[in-house]
C-alpha cells in the first residue's frame, strides 16, 4: 500500500491543497495497492505561475542547453528501468513484453526530440525578414492512463525542445506510475518550473487548465469526447490545442497476403496493449473469397495469445486498466451480438480460470459490416471487427469510411501493390507489412482521431510561432 501525498511544482514535490482521494487498483487482482491525495484549482494555479515564471529563461534558452537537458531526461529515465517497469505492471496491468517496450520507449523519446531540436531551424530567412521561431508561451498537458510513462515523456520532450514550461496533469489512475516517473525525471535537474506535475481528475484539475488565461497551448491525448470539453473552452483564452485522439483503424489483408504471415501480425495489431490503443488495428477487412480461411486462420492463431498474469512473460493481453473499461467491453460485446454480427471467438464475461482481475476475453466478430457500431465506435479493448470486401476498391472505400483516421496496416505479398494502397488512406500513420515501430514518424490523426501532430520538426511546429523582423 503506497499513499501518493505530493504534487510536483517549481522543482519542488509539495503536498497538494487538493484534499479528495482517489484509490489505486490493481486491475490484475482488483486489490487496492495504495491511494492518491488529488489536486485542485489552487494547485493548478500555483503550477501555471511556476510555469510561467520559468517562461523566459526557457524560451530564450540555446539549442545546446536544450539538448542537454532532453539527454539528462534520456539518462535518468533509462538508468534503473526496473522500479518503472513494476509500477506500471502493478498498476496498469500491461503485459511484460509491453512494458519492457514502453520504458525503453518513454527514454528514447527524449533522444528523437534531442536529435530535433539539433536539426531544427528557428532561425530563418524569408524574403527580407529575419524568422525566429518563438515558443508560444505556458503548454498544458492531460494524458491518459494506457502509456502513461510513454505520454508524460511526449510531452515533456515537445516543452523543452520548443522552450515552453509545462504543466501536466496525467490519468489520476496512473498515480503511481506518475511518482517513480517524476522522482526520477526530478533527478534530470531541471531549472525550477520548467516541469510541473498536478494529479486530478479532468473536471477539475484539468477544466482548471484549460481555462486559465496564463496557458498559451494545451496537448492532449485522450477520448474525442473530452477533446470535445478541452477543445470549446479554449476558445476564449485563444489557445491552441494539439489533439490526439481515438481511432478505428482497419487492417487490410490485401488478396494476395500469406496468411501465415499476416494473421499474427493482425492479431498483435488488434490486440495491442490488450487492445487498450488508440492505433490498434481493431477493423480487419479480407477478401470475401478468403473469408473461410481468413477465420479459420484467426481462430488459430489466437490461441496463442495467452491472456493472464501481466508478470508471466507467455502473456500477450492482460487485464482492462479499470472496472469501468470492463464494463465498458462487455457493452460492446452485447452491442455487437444485438446488431447481428457472429462470434467467431470469445464473448462476454472472463476467460476460463480468470475468476479476479478485470481480464476481458479476446474476441473477433464475422459477419460485421461497416455501418454496425462496434466497426464505428472506438471500443478500447480486445474487440476485433472482420469485415468482407470484394475488391481493392471497396477495400480502400470502407477502411477511409470511418469518423477516425489514425492509423492503418495493410498486409500483402506484393509490397508495391500495398504500397498503392497505402497511399489511399487517410491516416495518420499507414502500417505496411507489420513495419517495426518508427519514433521518429510523426504521429497523430485526421478527421475525429485529432488536430497537429507531435514528434520531430511536426511536434515542434505546433508548440511555436514564427516572429518576423523586418528591417530597411
Ligand atoms: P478521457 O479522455 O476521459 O481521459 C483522458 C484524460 O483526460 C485524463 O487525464 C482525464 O482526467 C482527462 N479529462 C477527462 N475529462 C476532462 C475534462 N472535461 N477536461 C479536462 N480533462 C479531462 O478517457 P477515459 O474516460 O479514461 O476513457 C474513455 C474512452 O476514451 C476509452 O475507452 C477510449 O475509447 C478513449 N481513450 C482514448 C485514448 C487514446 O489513447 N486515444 C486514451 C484513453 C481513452
Ligand atoms: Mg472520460
Amino acid at each position: 500500500m503506497r499513499s501518493i501525498e505530493h504534487i510536483y511544482i517549481n522543482g519542488e514535490f509539495v503536498v497538494p491543497c487538493g484534499e479528495d482521494r482517489l484509490d489505486l487498483i490493481n486491475p490484475a487482482t482488483e486489490e487496492k495497492i495504495g491511494d492518491v491525495r488529488l489536486g485542485n484549482e489552487d494547485d493548478v494555479k500555483a503550477a501555471v505561475a511556476a510555469a510561467k515564471r520559468a517562461l523566459p529563461s526557457l524560451a530564450s534558452s540555446t539549442k545546446a542547453e536544450r539538448i542537454d537537458m532532453l539527454h539528462s531526461l534520456r539518462d535518468t529515465i533509462a538508468a534503473k528501468p526496473d522500479e518503472l517497469v513494476r509500477t506500471m505492471t502493478e498498476e496498469y496491468g500491461a503485459p511484460s513484453y509491453f512494458t519492457a517496450f514502453s520504458v525503453q520507449n518513454a527514454a528514447s523519446i527524449f533522444d528523437v526530440m534531442a536529435e530535433a531540436v539539433a536539426a531544427y531551424e528557428f532561425d530563418r530567412l524569408v524574403g527580407k525578414s529575419a524568422i525566429r521561431m518563438l515558443p508560444r508561451g505556458v503548454l498544458a498537458a492531460i494524458t491518459p492512463w494506457n502509456s502513461n510513462f510513454g505520454f508524460i515523456a511526449t510531452k515533456l520532450a515537445h516543452a523543452i525542445g520548443s522552450g515552453s514550461p509545462l504543466v501536466i496533469k496525467p490519468a489520476e489512475q496512473s498515480a503511481l506510475q506518475t511518482e517513480v516517473f517524476a522522482r526520477r525525471l526530478h533527478q534530470a535537474g531541471l531549472p525550477s518550473g520548467v516541469l510541473n506535475i498536478v494529479n486530478g481528475t479532468g473536471p477539475i484539475v484539468g477544466a482548471a487548465l484549460t481555462n486559465h488565461p496564463d496557458v498559451a497551448t494545451i496537448s492532449f491525448t485522450g477520448s474525442t469526447q473530452a477533446a470535445k470539453i478541452i477543445q470549446r473552452a479554449a476558445i476564449d483564452g485563444m489557445k491552441r490545442v494539439i489533439l490526439e485522439l481515438g481511432g478505428k483503424a482497419p487492417t487490410i489483408i490485401m488478396q494476395d497476403a500469406d496468411l501465415d504471415q499476416a494473421i499474427p501480425i493482425a492479431l498483435m495489431s488488434g490486440f495491442a496493449n490488450s487492445g487498450q490503443a488508440c492505433v490498434a488495428g481493431t477493423r480487419i477487412l479480407a477478401p470475401r473469397s478468403r473469408m473461410t480461411e481468413v477465420s479459420e486462420k484467426l481462430r488459430v492463431e489466437i490461441e496463442n495469445l495467452k491472456v493472464g498474469d501481466p508478470q508471466d512473460p507467455q502473456v500477450r493481453i492482460g487485464p482492462l486498466a479499470s472496472h469501468a473499461q470492463w464494463e465498458r467491453i462487455q457493452t460492446y460485446i452485447r452491442l455487437g451480438v444485438e446488431e447481428g454480427a457472429t462470434l467467431l471467438t470469445g464473448g462476454t464475461g472472463r476467460p476460463t480460470g480468470l475468476e479476479k482481475g478485470w481480464f476481458a476475453r479476446p474476441t473477433i466478430f464475422t459477419g460485421v459490416t461497416n455501418n454496425m457500431r462496434i466497426a464505428r465506435e472506438e471500443i478500447f479493448g480486445p474487440v476485433l471487427c472482420l469485415i468482407a470486401y470484394d475488391d481493392e476498391e471497396e477495400a480502400v472505400e470502407i477502411s477511409n469510411d470511418s469518423e477516425y483516421g489514425l492509423q492503418a496496416y495493410v498486409l500483402g505479398s506484393d509490397q508495391s501493390r500495398a504500397l498503392r494502397v497505402a497511399e489511399r488512406l487517410l491516416a495518420g500513420r499507414v502500417i505496411v507489412n507489420g513495419a517495426p515501430h518508427d519514433p521518429r514518424a510523426p504521429f497523430g490523426g485526421f478527421k475525429q482521431s485529432g488536430i497537429g501532430r507531435e514528434i520531430g520538426a511536426y511536434g515542434l511546429d505546433g508548440m511555436l510561432e514564427p516572429r518576423a523582423i523586418l528591417t530597411p
